[in-house]
């Protein structure tokens, strides 16, 4: 059983808990957050935070695990920003493991396991072997029969080797630079820039081939600044994937690609084979568990109780979603997560606020009501690094976003269907709990966090909110009514030039 703590109690529970006492709950447009006496100046606020117990961001920013938001491009761009992303389940396992590999081996800190030649291969065997397996590499440790390395094969060999059916130890470089397993990375910078060498190959005692490191990638990691970068202990970006509740087979090819999360993606979590999914993976792997959605406390308390690493709120919500008309249920989102943090605080775990932000104002509102981190779908969706291609229409450009339950990606997809427990529904009894749509193109994403950015650090330096943490202690909210919502937006004026952070109508 999870270990628990008492939890203390916080500024805005008094409001919480009389709202509902009323029976009601609320969501982002219905309060604001209380501003008061600040020492914080927006610029010097800290973002980092946690999307699971042991899995830290830079920025508490988490891109949807849906087919037209989180493919390899978004979760590295994101993870390069400080933030994460989680694949899709649209996909085969073999595919979603791609996905995965293209975000693990972009920042190559260590390759763990080299793609060895052995010494007695032909050039012509190698570069059919490296076609065929599509690899963009040209470095081949090269190991005798026992598995020692006996020398390493580059680019340069290949290139300057005219007759390819002469063996990899005719050409290779003998007198192959090592090092011991547990070279640090600093070290290994130290020791090819002094010897020269663009990869240096780890050995263990005895000789045989433990890692590899290639120059442009140690740089990569060294020196470009990637300290804004949320990278994994070896120095790679973190990425997680969605599974669903009866896809072990996939958690175990993933696993075995490094993910650094798992997230147990379906609409509704407080089910028993969700929590025996969670307990299958927790028994079989160490790896952290981000098991959602769940709107309600009882729910977050089985799901915590279960073993979840981090728990994903949000019933709903989300911009492209019909559940709460389709299916009457769904507590409004900055309740849900209020409820559901009671919980994280209880148990030490983070919970992750998914769905329904429409402005860079919700973000301090959802971390402020308890959350340790958003998911975005709708406010990623039509970045350049979303998945899908630019379309015109009316004049504007524009990019795809549904629905993982619209009728479009349920059709296609098991993965969809699964999410809303239709595995088994034929395609024309399907029941949708999604839309499909166009999102106006935003450009890079880089520019789009920085704006969101921007309006959470403001956010943070108007509460007096140093770090995350402290914006979720500090925070007390207010209800708004109708006309203070009008005033919160711009009025009595038609407005000629939309700022990068504000669009009429949100
Ligand atoms: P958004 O950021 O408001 O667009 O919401 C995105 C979130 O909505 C996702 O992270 C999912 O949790 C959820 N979601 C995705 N597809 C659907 C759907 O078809 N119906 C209901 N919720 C969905």
């Amino acid at each position: 059983m999870p270990k628990k703590q008492n939890r203390t109690k916080l500024p805005k529970d008094k409001f919480f808990e009389k709202i509902e006492a009323l029976g009601e709950a609320l969501t982002f447009d219905d309060v604001r957050l209380k501003s008061g006496y600040s020492e914080v100046m927006p610029d010097d606020v800290n973002l980092e935070s946690k999307f699971s117990r042991n899995i830290l961001l830079k920025i508490p920013i988490v891109s949807a695990a849906m087919d037209t938001v989180t493919e390899h491009k978004m979760a590295i761009e994101i993870a390069k920003l400080g933030g994460l992303g989680i694949i899709h389940k649209n996909l085969t396992p073999e595919m979603q493991v791609q996905e995965v590999c293209k975000v693990k081996y972009y920042l190559n800190g260590l390759i763990d396991k080299p793609i060895c030649v052995n010494h007695n291969e032909t050039i012509e065997a190698i570069l059919k072997m490296r076609e065929k397996r599509e690899y963009g590499f040209h470095t081949f440790p090269v190991i005798n029969d026992n598995g020692e390395i006996v020398g390493i094969i580059t680019r340069n060999d290949f290139d300057f080797c005219d007759n390819h059916s002469v063996r990899a130890w005719e050409i290779m470089t003998k007198s192959v630079i090592t090092a011991d397993s547990k070279t640090s990375l600093e070290e290994v910078y130290k020791i090819m820039t002094q010897k020269k060498k663009k990869a240096l190959p780890l050995v263990d005692k005895k000789g045989k081939v433990d890692g590899m490191y290639v120059l442009k990638d140690v740089k990569r990691v060294l020196l470009k600044n990637p300290s804004g970068y949320n990278l994994d202990k070896k120095g790679q970006l973190r990425v997680g994937a969605a599974i669903g509740v009866n896809d072990f087979d996939r958690i175990e090819k993933l696993i075995g690609k490094h993910i650094d999360v798992a997230v147990i993606d379906t609409a509704h979590a407080d089910t028993k084979s969700v929590i025996s999914m969670l307990k299958k993976i927790k028994s079989y792997c160490k790896i952290d568990v981000v098991v959602g959605n769940v709107s309600e406390l009882e729910s977050a308390k089985r799901l915590a109780d279960a073993g979840a690493d981090g728990i994903k709120v949000g019933q709903g919500p989300g911009s492209i979603c019909t559940t709460r008309v389709i299916a009457g249920i769904g507590s409004p989102q900055v309740s849900a997560v209020y409820k559901c943090s009671k919980v994280a605080d209880e148990y030490g775990i983070p919970i992750c606020a998914d769905g329904g932000l429409k402005n860079s104002g919700d973000i301090p509102i959802a971390i402020g009501a308890g959350a340790s981190s958003v998911m975005m779908g709708g406010m990623l969706a039509g970045t350049k690094e979303s998945p899908g291609e630019v379309v015109f229409k009316e004049g504007r450009q524009w990019k795809s976003y549904r629905g993982m339950g619209s009728i479009g990606a349920m059709e296609t997809n098991k993965g969809s269907r699964e999410r809303y427990g239709q595995v088994a529904t034929g395609k024309s009894e399907l029941i949708a709990e999604g839309v499909e749509g166009l999102k106006a193109y935003k450009g890079e994403l880089k520019e789009v966090i920085f704006q969101y950015l921007g309006g959470l650090k403001r956010g943070m330096g108007y509460v007096g909110a140093e770090d995350i943490e402290s914006l979720r202690r500090k925070a007390d909210f207010m209800k708004i009514t109708s006309a203070g919502k009008d005033e919160s937006h711009p009025h009595d004026i038609l407005i000629t030039k939309e700022p990068p952070n504000y669009q009429v109508g949100n």
